[in-house]
């Protein structure tokens, strides 16, 4: 991380204290098509729309802070990686991202299948129909009802995650007459952050079922997974289809899902021998990474696509097995570019020699992904244009806690007053989903846009909800 002065000289500039941050971008009032949804745009007189409507409007009618979702923005993501991807994939959207109804309608429409991971998200995706049999269930500890309602729905695929639950699902399809289509998770020993991943020999973690044998590496075979694959097999009510892995998230290269595929096709090849039997399916799971700021340079989805593609191919061609269906789980990078959340300035507080705390009518409750894992993110000024000079800003929240920081370092102008409204963009994944009533917040409401027109699809939070939880 660099520090530097603006040429013009940035409020606080011979004091800059440690940060995350680079240098002031050159024009505060740019907005870096890498981060904001694909429709945002400034207008001539210095507002920002989206979907073709000014946030100052989207403000006044539904109040801040409030989740902006750009519909176009997000069909185009799923049409990108759906083409790219290809007639001999299926890509799952995860829909822990951000799951509605009408987000569901969308993904039916562009062709896309889901992931969900609990009985709340088969819910919702059941109630926006979503044919079921495009519908996969994860999850480490699926409650026995969670697993019923998957069954009896007919869901396409149950992703196994234990020795116990293979026994819960045998019995509760059984009961039911069906025979369910499942995959089982395995962990390969990949884990991957961003630009880097550590292929370890085997993981201390609470998903899947270990490829590697206790104390042993993973290309060794032997472990819970193939003993897991023994088990299932001999169980009349499941029918096993594939191998599922997920390695991590927010990854920006192919390399560490090649090695998880190397070593889940070494387990494909080792089924064939051991049962005489090719597994039809092979699921690499989610984790693609996006622009959370200009400096972020994720792959596009089609070279995601020929490199996975590419990757798997080889594997099985060295192994001498057909090639499976490829599936992908991408959540993240589907949902998070597609939305930005607006908030409304108040207290703006100089702090002298160190930098200025802008808070906003939000924080950890819509976006706890700063607070939880130290996430970086950009902010710009969307109420207006500024030719001030830029000022080295915190943009915190209204909760009582001084980790509710938004942005932990950006460049705002340095006229920013209360009332201004500033937006924080690519919030689309893992902030409405992850948002909470601390101190008692009112979640926001989430509106998509699209040519000229407004739409809540999940309304905001009221005293009345709160209180009706409230049964004492
Ligand atoms: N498939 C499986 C099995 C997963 O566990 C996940 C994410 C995904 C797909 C989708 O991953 P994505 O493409 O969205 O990265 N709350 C964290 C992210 C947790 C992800 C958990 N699993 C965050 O805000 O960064």
């Amino acid at each position: 991380m660099s520090r530097s002065a603006h040429p013009a000289g940035p409020r606080h500039a011979d004091v800059l204290p440690e940060g995350h941050y680079s240098a002031p971008p050159a024009d505060l009032n740019a907005l870096d098509p890498r981060v904001w949804p694909r429709t945002a745009s400034r207008t001539t007189d210095g507002s920002v729309t989206v979907g073709g409507l000014d946030v100052k409007d989207l403000a006044e009618e539904f109040g801040t802070p409030l989740y902006v979702l750009d519909e176009a923005d997000f069909r185009a993501r799923c049409r990108a990686w759906r083409d790219a991807f290809g007639p001999d994939a299926d890509v799952f959207y995860a829909g822990k991202a951000f799951l509605s109804r009408a987000v569901v309608r969308w993904l039916t429409e562009e062709g896309l299948n889901l992931d969900v991971c609990s009985g709340g998200e088969l819910a919702v995706a059941l109630a926006a129909g979503m044919p079921p049999e495009r519908i996969a269930l994860h999850g480490n500890n699926k409650s026995s009802a969670e697993i019923r309602q998957a069954v009896e729905a007919g869901v396409g695929r149950i992703v196994l995650d234990s020795f116990q639950e293979i026994v819960r699902v045998a019995h509760i399809a059984e009961r039911l007459g069906r025979r369910q289509p499942v995959q089982i998770r395995v962990t390969v020993g990949v884990e991957a952050h961003t630009h880097e991943f550590i292929a370890t020999a085997h993981e201390d973690q609470k998903f899947g079922l270990a490829l590697a044998p206790g104390g042993g590496h993973p290309e060794a075979g032997g472990g819970q997974a193939a003993e897991a694959v023994r088990r299932v097999l001999k169980l009349d009510s499941l029918e096993l289809t594939g191998i599922h892995s997920h390695i991590g998230s927010q990854i920006f290269d192919t390399s560490g899902f090649e090695v998880a595929a190397h070593r889940v096709v070494g387990l494909l090849e080792d089924i064939r021998d051991e049962h005489g039997l090719e597994l039809p399916e092979i699921d690499l799971g989610g984790g693609l990474g996006i622009a959370y700021t200009s400096e972020d340079d994720p792959s596009e989805p089609h070279e995601i696509a020929v490199s996975l593609h590419e990757i798997v191919r080889r594997e099985c061609r060295a192994a001498g097995l057909a090639v499976p269906r490829l599936s992908v789980e991408p959540g993240r990078a589907v949902v998070g570019p597609s939305a930005c959340t607006v908030y409304e300035t108040g207290t703006v507080k100089e702090l002298p020699g160190l930098r200025t705390y802008v808070s906003v009518d939000g924080g950890m409750s819509d976006n706890v992904r700063t607070a939880l894992y130290d996430a970086e993110y950009s902010v710009s000024l969307v109420s207006r244009a500024s030719d001030a000079e830029p000022m080295l800003s915190r943009v915190v929240g209204k909760h009582c806690e001084s980790g509710d920081i938004v942005v932990r370092d950006a460049f705002l102008p340095a006229d920013l007053a209360p009332g201004d409204l500033l937006a924080v963009p690519a919030t689309g994944a893992y902030c409405r989903s992850m948002a909470n009533n601390y101190n008692h917040a009112l979640r926001p409401p989430v509106v998509s846009v699209r040519d000229g027109e407004a739409r809540v699809i999940v309304r905001r939070e009221t005293e009345e909800d709160l209180l009706r939880l409230d049964v004492g």
